[in-house]
């Protein structure tokens, strides 16, 4: 789809907040009037309305992942969920186009299963710690390295390292796609922690890169103890790519959908989220009952989509992800085998007396935190 005159010459949004935009947008509004500052409505509505009516002359689908923004997530987005969920729902949908409310690898996983279909990211630069902590030529050095082992690569990577791969696993199926490998050995790239947990969970051994993410290497199990000794009825659930002192300290582990499921389930009088910040606000709207303690590390490439940028992408359709039709090929097979696998959530099971350390074989990507550029050398 390209971009045609008319479109282009339709740049003057009425952004104003008009009774019309207050009626049109009064639904979202009675949503999310709890988690947003009433102060800030008169500027998201009019977004928002535009944003909408910009879909439908589209055809376009947004899809949003649980980091996003309460007026994002709430406000504009068709489908919301984890990294699986949103590989998933890209799969399925019959939209012409696709905006990925999320992190670039996320939108190349959306193209890579949708090669005929436009797929955009409101700001290309919304990148990922994870995702460059290894590279393509990593992975071909690393199956060297270790003749015959499957390579498992967590979504959090580049259509290049995913073209390379033997078969994807999200936080929700990490240990449901390592279990169904037919190998006592498996190369688990390239989140550390992850790896520790799922190696904590599995007899398989388990090779591990020292990639982290770094909104939830920041957490701390001191930081959850105290919280903890102010309140022992504190319940703490935490994501798996934080590290091992703070899972230790979690009631649950488990993809941010999981997590939403915990809370939905299980309707904690008081909750720490031990993730990304905006999760709690999303899922305080539909728990006004729940207390959320939120220590809040914010993930800067999540936060670079906004609505502004979002109604720029559907009216200019920027920014375009492309992904070349060849690496495009082997990492659908990478997807597509991770589809397959029937789900079973990482919960937080017994874990093993003596789990096995994972083997590490990287050398530590020294990561520029606000732009995520890894500075990694080759793997000697
Ligand atoms: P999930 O939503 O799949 O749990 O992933 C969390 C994350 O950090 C995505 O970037
Ligand atoms: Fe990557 Fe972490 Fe941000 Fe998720 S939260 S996109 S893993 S840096």
């Amino acid at each position: 789809m390209k971009a045609d005159d008319t479109l282009r010459s339709d740049r003057s949004e009425n952004l104003e907040f008009t009774p019309e935009v207050k009626a049109a947008t009064a639904d979202v509004w009675e949503r999310v009037r709890g988690v947003l500052p009433e102060i800030e409505w008169p500027v998201h509505a009019p977004l928002i309305h535009a944003i909408r009516q910009w879909k439908q002359r589209r055809n376009a689908v947004i899809l949003a992942h649980n980091y996003q923004t309460p007026e994002i997530f709430h406000g504009v987005a068709d489908l919301t969920g984890d990294s699986l969920a949103l590989a998933q729902q890209a799969a399925d949908t019959e939209a012409d186009l696709i905006v990925l409310c999320g992190v670039h690898f996320m939108a190349e996983t959306a193209k890579i299963l949708n090669p005929e279909k436009t797929v955009l990211i409101p700001d290309r630069r919304a990148g990922c710690s994870l995702a460059d902590s290894i590279t393509g030529a990593d992975i071909r050095l690393l199956k060297e390295r270790y003749p015959g082992v499957p390579v498992v690569t967590y979504v959090n990577t580049s259509a290049e390292v995913k073209a390379e791969t033997d078969v994807c696993c999200t936080s929700s199926n990490a240990l449901a796609v390592v279990e169904s490998l037919d190998s006592d050995r498996v190369l688990f790239l390239p989140d550390e922690y992850l790896a520790r947990w799922v190696a904590s969970q599995t007899d398989k051994e388990i090779i591990a890169w020292k990639g982290h993410c770094e909104v939830h290497e920041r957490f701390t199990g001191d930081e959850l103890r105290r919280y903890r000794e102010n309140d022992p009825g504190l319940q703490i659930i935490a994501h798996p790519e934080c590290p091992p002192d703070v899972l230790d300290e979690a009631d649950f582990v488990g993809s941010t959908s999981a997590m939403i499921g915990y809370v939905g389930d299980h309707k904690p009088r008081k909750v720490v989220m031990v993730t990304e910040c905006s999760m709690s606000d999303n899922v305080a709207v539909a728990h006004p009952d729940v207390e959320f303690v939120r220590p809040c590390n914010l993930c800067p490439h999540m936060k670079r989509i906004t609505l502004p940028k979002i109604l720029d992408s559907l009216i200019h359709l920027r920014d375009e992800v492309t992904v070349e039709p060849d690496v495009a090929k082997r990492a659908r097979r990478a997807v597509e085998r991770m589809l397959a696998i029937p789900t079973h959530g990482l919960h937080r099971g017994s874990r093993s007396e003596s789990p096995v350390e994972p083997e590490l074989i990287a050398r530590a990507p020294v990561t520029d935190s606000l732009t995520g550029l890894s500075t990694t050398g080759p793997l000697s």
